[in-house]
């Protein structure tokens, strides 16, 4: 059984319909009739049905429509019931799928038949929004036509906040700016990620890392393990004691293959004398630099720029001065701490007293009311490495005579 709806009434199944979607539950049908009155879409159809709903019809109307969304829910070969809708549709139709599960794999299939992004359901009006962009008549594409960047992130000292403000970097690239993001945490006897996201390691770093001469694509997304939309996370926990079982320069494989897949390689260096760090550094974009504001600090990122800045790739590296606990007395002033390390501090992440450890302990984002000035801060992080940034706080600082970065 299935039930109809039309913005407009007169919009029958033989008439000019601009976005048509067939989905296979209530919720979602109800988040597509929200938004379709939200953007009051004069044509549309949201029904409930399965793909051979959908094909038959494309198959009745004149026109193919602009947008046409599809639920792969209940379809046991999905690249093969899409191929079929292919047939029935004009190229031009910009077709996403939604699905159940966030499946890497899946994912790229889909976008090589020419489905232009694929959702993972809760469908909300938000998502949608972010997709789908009206004006242009067009999905906002997420197929990468380069390979992606490999960015690392290292701290001064342990707890500085690396991790926190990697996996909310991480968070807002994949969920907001529609990015994908793999997340790799290179501390193979376990870093803080995994227990921040709510979900467990399946050794898949050290798998990669051991069998680099046999990696393909496949092997790699067999190995990451799926949060939310578009966020991978690659990682180990391997017991204390154990050896490391791969050997050095295996990096360099793992992190090509996942080039070819994401946006953002994004490698949460968590021990900076690590050899891992080191080769992270060798094939880095961007290196975040995170500091709190103390001497021992300001001095570490001295010795760290030096190190990092002498590797071949000679990344760009950039300081992020985070403020990870309440203290205020005593601190270097961002000023001074700039004067020691010759560098304009890039971005400053403020303290956030209490929705930061409530996120970290139930695995999510931090709220976003409350958190407002970290989440702001990374917003700023972001936008500066999709290249939206306008550094205003550099423009300040050369005029002041601090900026050299
Ligand atoms: N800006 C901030 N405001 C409030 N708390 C913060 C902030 N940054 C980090 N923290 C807290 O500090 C603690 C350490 O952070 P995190 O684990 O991210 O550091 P790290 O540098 O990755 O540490 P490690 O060396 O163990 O890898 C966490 O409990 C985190 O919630
Ligand atoms: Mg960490």
């Amino acid at each position: 059984m299935s039930t109809e709806f039309s913005f407009r009434k007169g919009t029958t199944a033989t008439g000019i319909v601009d976005f048509i979607a067939f989905v296979a539950d209530r919720d979602t049908e109800q988040v597509l009739k929200h938004y379709v009155l939200e953007h009051a879409i004069t044509h549309a159809h949201v029904a409930i049905g399965s793909i051979d709903d959908a094909i038959a019809y494309l198959l009745k109307i004149e026109r193919s429509p602009l947008f046409l969304l599809v639920d792969l829910h209940g379809s046991t070969m999905p690249l093969s019931d899409l191929g079929r809708l292919a047939e029935v549709c004009e190229p031009s139709v910009q077709v996403v799928a939604l699905g159940e599960r966030n499946d890497v794999g899946l994912f790229r299939s889909l976008l090589k038949l020419g489905v232009r992004d694929y959702l993972v359901k809760p469908l909300t009006v938000e998502l949608l929004n972010r997709t789908v962009s009206l004006a242009d008549g067009k999905i906002n594409t997420v197929v990468q036509s380069r390979a992606g960047k490999t960015i690392v992130l290292v701290g001064t000292r342990g707890g500085v906040g690396v991790t926190t403000i990697g996996l909310n970097l991480a968070r807002h690239l994949s969920e907001d700016t529609h990015r994908r993001v793999a997340y790799v945490d290179l501390n193979v006897y376990g870093g803080a990620a995994n227990n921040m996201l709510g979900i467990q390691s399946n050794n898949g770093l050290t798998d990669v890392l051991q069998n680099v001469h046999r990696l393909d694509p496949q092997y790699v997304e067999r190995t990451l393990v799926a949060k939310g939309n578009r966020l991978f996370v690659l990682s180990s926990e391997l017991d204390y004691g154990t050896p490391r079982p791969f050997q050095a320069g295996a990096l360099k494989r793992v992190l090509e293959v996942l080039r070819d897949s994401f946006h953002y390689v994004m490698l949460d260096a968590g021990n900076r004398a690590d050899p891992l760090t080191g080769e992270a550094f060798d094939h880095a974009s961007r290196v975040f630099l995170v500091a709190d504001r103390t001497v021992h600090s300001s001095r570490e990122t001295l010795r760290l720029l030096r190190y990092i800045e002498s590797r071949d790739a000679d990344p760009s590296a950039s300081v992020l001065l985070n403020n990870p606990n309440a203290a205020t007395a005593g601190k270097v002033q961002a000023a001074d701490f700039m004067t020691i390390v010759g560098r304009t501090v890039r971005h400053e992440v403020p303290y956030e007293p209490k929705a930061i450890s409530i996120a970290e302990n139930l695995g999510e984002a931090p709220d976003e009311k409350t958190a407002s000035g970290f989440n702001q801060a990374i917003v700023s992080i972001a936008s500066d490495l999709t290249g939206q940034h306008k550094v205003a706080e550099r423009s300040l600082l050369q005029k002041l005579g601090l900026g050299r970065h």
